[in-house]
């Protein structure tokens, strides 16, 4: 059901050139042996997961689902993006209908902060903190406001009830708090970073109250984890894009261009982002992942594409049948001459749209594109792809020699803010 095709970036005979490195280090991140090796229990999750603790999050999903209006999630990074990014995929730019979902904490943004709030002032809502460290500062403050606003809505006792949190087993200030007020809380397991964590609770539960089936996405990662726990390039569609990756960044390509021509899927290329930026952007090395919403940004960046600076080559996720189509009519004056088109859905226009985009960037522009073809959006699949991708990046640092599971370049952020805002210790 997915599919990806690296021929355009790089020839079998290059990729074969790959296998020994590859072995090696898919025996690595196996017997957990790599840097970072603590933070591989995303390799198994699919088939580890803890099966009790889900039956709990879908008994609460489907409560918050019924009794409540608005769910408002606080968390950033790895603890927003998939659930966010699933969310936009699966439910549309409409978003879940009932609740509505928001998301708070990954911005210190006070206008967006104030009209969230405004908006939930007469609104029955429960909220989803996420946070593996727990201290957070944009999470904390949000989680602070909101549970401060829900309390003097509705008293500290049904505030109780209608907050969950995910965390860390034991560690952290916001497990510390969810143990003496008795929220109902998650695991975020230890050995699973932020960036790899959409397939546990972090994204598991705000999806199942908006209503996704998060079985089935889970069900699409460990078919993943199955397909893809192997050495074998000349297979595996994880390592085999890996390899092509790592391929163009040695041949002075340094920027990849992730492409979607379905603005629902935009929200995916914020996920990669920060998968792939915050895994291999380390030690003066790595490929700067970039995105593009076509045919909207062919009408801003196309031109750069096509003929500015040979920086960059595309990674191009393409949904071949989408869930709902439209059909463009016939017109008895045909004054704007479309009527070539009549009878026709707009998936056919963009199918082509993509195939002569993909020729005019590949063979006049020189764009190398990689192309990952998907039949259809739906949770089975994103499961699958989120686990492509996570196997993906692992390979690909490891391929670059980094520490895939660390991000010691975004404290020294947070410590120059703390001392400005005079936090104790900076
Ligand atoms: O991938 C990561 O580890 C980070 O992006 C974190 O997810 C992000 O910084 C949020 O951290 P926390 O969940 O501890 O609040």
């Amino acid at each position: 059901m997915i599919k990806v095709d690296v021929s355009n970036v790089i020839s079998e005979v290059e990729i074969e050139k790959y296998q020994s490195k590859v072995t090696e280090i898919n025996k690595m991140i196996d017997d957990r042996s790599g840097a970072g090796n603590d933070y591989l229990g995303w390799t198994t999750w699919p088939k580890d997961y803890d099966k009790e603790e889900l039956v709990r999050l879908l008994k609460d999903a489907k409560y918050v689902r019924e009794n409540f209006d608005v769910l408002v999630v606080a968390g950033i990074g790895g603890s927003y993006l998939g659930a966010k990014c699933a969310l936009d995929a699966l439910k549309g730019l409409k978003g879940s209908d009932k609740p509505e979902i928001f998301f708070m904490g990954q911005t210190f943004s006070p206008n967006y902060t104030h009209q969230v709030l405004e908006y939930l002032k007469d609104k029955n809502f429960a909220i989803n903190v996420i946070s593996k460290s727990g201290t957070t500062t944009e999470t904390s403050i949000a989680f602070r406001l909101l549970k401060d606003l829900l309390e003097k809505k509705v008293g500290k006792e049904k505030a109780r009830k209608a907050i969950y949190a995910v965390t860390d087993k034991e560690k952290g200030a916001l497990k510390t708090l969810c143990n003496n007020e008795g929220y109902s809380t998650y695991v975020l397991p230890g050995n699973i970073g932020g960036r790899y964590s959409v397939l546990t609770p972090v994204g598991l539960f705000p999806l199942a109250v908006a209503g996704v089936d998060v079985k089935a996405m889970l069900q699409g990662s460990l078919d993943a984890l199955n397909d893809l726990d192997n050495d074998d390039l000349k297979t595996n569609i994880a390592y085999r894009y890996a390899v092509s990756r790592d391929y163009m960044y040695r041949h002075h390509r340094p920027v990849e261009m992730f492409v979607t021509y379905e603005p629902q899927m935009s929200q995916l290329s914020e996920w990669l982002k920060q998968l792939f930026g915050e895994s291999e952007g380390k030690e003066k090395k790595g490929l700067l992942p970039t995105s593009a919403t076509f045919s909207t940004d062919l009408h801003s960046l196309g031109q750069f594409i096509q003929d500015g600076s040979p920086l960059l080559f595309e990674t191009i996720v393409n949904i071949v049948n989408p869930e709902l189509d439209v059909v463009i009519p016939s017109d008895k004056d045909d004054l704007d001459g479309l009527n070539y088109l009549a009878g026709k859905t707009l998936s056919y226009v963009n199918q082509n749209a993509f195939k002569g985009t993909l020729k005019a960037h590949q063979e006049d522009g020189g764009v190398p594109c990689n192309i990952i073809t998907v039949d259809k959006l739906d949770a089975y699949n994103l499961g699958y792809l989120f686990y492509f991708f996570m196997r993906t990046c692992a390979m690909s640092a490891y391929l670059l020699d980094i520490n895939p599971f660390n991000q010691p370049g975004v404290e020294i952020y947070k410590k120059n803010m703390f001392h400005l805002l005079g936090k104790k210790g900076y």
